[in-house]
């Protein structure tokens, strides 16, 4: 028996995508976004309130958004636990260092190791933020024949029922391949 919870945003798992932009400075600043995902081949869609990344992004219409992992879990939560409108050393403080994109104005997080490079496409309802994937950039170490691999690289994911953080589990099947056991007209 099925039991209604009413609206809930109960995307299971939802990502961790840590938006990293230039301010009005060329200081680093990175926030926490877990309303997002594909929208297109080479597009992302992120639902953004009205933040310091936001103003950022009003100015340089760019932005690296890097997938958080284990290693990284307390820096990726607290960038999105703080403002920088509040705290302006807030990028300082989670220790982590920033190169910048060689494909759009956006600081790469170097402890980070997988990153999209993304440029502002456009705003839908003032809070729908399109961004075109110009490179994805990531640590040789997590490849394995040039794909991420992993069993190298461990991304966390947002689970949206407690609040959590989670790893992801283990390999269950092969996607495009599992279903044809199904498939009795070949
Ligand atoms: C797990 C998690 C997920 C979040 N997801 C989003 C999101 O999808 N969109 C959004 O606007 N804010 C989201 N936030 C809140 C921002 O990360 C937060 O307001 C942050 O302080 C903004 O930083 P800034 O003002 O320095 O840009 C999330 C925070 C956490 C902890």
């Amino acid at each position: 028996m099925k039991k209604s919870l009413g609206v809930k945003t109960y995307i299971f798992p939802q990502p961790v995508l840590i938006i990293a932009t230039y301010d009005e400075h060329g200081q680093p600043n990175a926030m926490n976004a877990a309303w997002g995902g594909m929208a297109d081949d080479n597009e992302i869609m992120v639902c953004l309130g009205s933040h310091k990344t936001t103003a950022n992004l009003a100015i340089n219409k760019a932005c690296t958004i890097a997938i958080g992992d284990i290693k990284n879990v307390t820096a990726c939560d607290y960038v999105g636990i703080t403002s920088a409108n509040n705290t302006p050393d807030k990028f300082t403080k989670t220790g982590w260092t920033t190169t910048k994109s060689a494909f759009v104005n956006a600081p790469i997080i170097n402890e980070l190791p997988l990153t999209l490079e993304c440029s502002l496409i456009k705003i839908v309802d003032g809070l729908k933020y399109f961004f075109r994937i110009e490179n994805v950039s990531a640590d040789e170490s997590i490849l394995t024949d040039g794909k991420v691999d992993l069993n190298k690289f461990q991304p966390i994911c947002f689970e949206p029922a407690e609040h959590s953080y989670r790893a992801l589990g283990a390999k269950v099947g092969q996607a495009f391949s599992e279903g044809r056991k199904l498939n009795y007209d070949k």
